[in-house]
């Protein structure tokens, strides 16, 4: 008996495949919660006496519903983002779209940035300088969940507080983190939104990929239906 042809019936692979949007949209709004939230437990005692967020920015009317957001958001921050870097791994995803790095290639592109030369026609490849940013953002992620966990429990975690010597040094390096993220998403949408094939491309899966060669493929003949 013949089996079956389950690959008429099978989703052909995207450049983002579907877990992967859902991990990015997911990270977005865990990142939205505890930015907004974070900038409400700040307020309350606060590490530079300039900066106050207004009340229309935070998240949480007192500072107890900031932390008890901060604490929701945490939760989807840390299961989504392990979610996204097993998956990462799991799948060579990483090793194809982030690896290798080349130096001469982060300045170039920077080269062309800097004289507004700066294509991303083809969106199956990152450029240098965005796998920096993705790798580097990445680091950034997970330092702010290491000093938050020592802000959290210190105690319990009192080796890992020790590490960063005192409280108001953890607080501060969670501060520059939320600071470096803020950053990067300021870039990284605005230019999303100079590209919308790419903002698109992260909604709709973008164009249809060869799994062996991850190249950019001629979108697959429609397959009819047979009754
Ligand atoms: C509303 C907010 C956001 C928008 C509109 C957005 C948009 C996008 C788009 C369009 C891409 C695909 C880039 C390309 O094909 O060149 C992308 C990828 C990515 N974004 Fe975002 N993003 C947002 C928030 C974030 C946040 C908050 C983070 C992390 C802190 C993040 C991290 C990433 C990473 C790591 C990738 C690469 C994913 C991969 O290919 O594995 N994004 N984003």
């Amino acid at each position: 008996m013949s089996k079956p042809d389950v690959t008429a019936h099978s989703l052909p692979p995207r450049l983002h495949p579907l877990p992967l949007r859902i991990m990015h949209w997911i990270n977005a709004l865990a990142i939205f919660i505890m930015i907004g939230s974070g900038w409400k437990i700040y307020n309350d005692d606060v590490i530079f006496g300039f900066l106050h967020f207004p009340d229309w920015l935070v998240i949480g009317k007192w500072a107890q519903y900031g932390l008890q957001w901060h604490f929701f958001g945490m939760w989807i921050f840390v299961l989504n983002g392990l979610a996204y870097i097993s998956y990462g791994i799991a799948t060579g995803r990483f090793r194809r779209k982030l690896f290798p790095i080349s130096v001469r290639e982060v300045f170039a592109t920077i080269g062309e940035a800097l004289r507004f030369h700066l294509r991303h026609d083809d969106l199956t490849h990152y450029n240098a300088v965005q796998k920096v940013l993705y790798l580097g953002i990445m680091l950034v992620g997970i330092l702010i969940v290491i000093s938050g966990l020592a802000l959290w429990k210190p105690i319990q975690f009192s080796e890992l507080a020790g590490l960063f010597g005192s409280f108001q040094t953890i607080r501060l390096v969670h501060f520059l983190c939320m600071s470096a993220i803020l950053a990067f998403i300021l870039v990284h949408v605005t230019l999303a939104l100079l590209v919308p094939q790419s903002l698109v491309a992260m909604v709709t899966g973008g164009p249809i990929v060869d799994e062996g060669q991850r190249q950019a493929a001629p979108a697959a003949p429609e397959i009819e239906a047979t009754p």
